[in-house]
């Protein structure tokens, strides 16, 4: 049954940028877009590729090895349609961020 958990301070993700954080062994990737936080799975679906070192381009993670990008609001692959990311909901709470995994 998935469960909030404490994944990182707020100040640890560069706005902008995404941030690896683990939930049970589980890479998660948390997303700071102008101050609205968001998290995806943290392996990319085309070649496994780090989405905690991804950033952010129009609302979009860019993934870092070769651009696939995906809607920070659903997930889903605007490069390569039929992919995506699974998304977990994701609070801040005070000056944490909590992540349901
Ligand atoms: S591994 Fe992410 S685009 Fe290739």
């Amino acid at each position: 049954m998935a469960y909030f958990s404490k994944v990182c301070n707020v100040a640890d993700v560069v706005e902008g940028h995404g941030f690896p954080v683990e939930v049970d062994g589980l890479r998660i990737a948390v997303f700071n877009d102008g101050g609205q936080f968001h998290a995806l799975i943290g392996r990319c679906p085309h070649a496994n590729g780090s989405m905690g070192d991804a950033w952010i381009e129009d609302g979009e993670a860019v993934c870092p090895l070769h651009r696939w990008r995906f809607k920070l609001a659903t997930g889903r692959c605007t490069t390569v349609g039929g992919n995506s990311l699974h998304r977990f909901r994701c609070e801040v709470r005070g000056d944490e961020v909590w992540v349901e995994a």
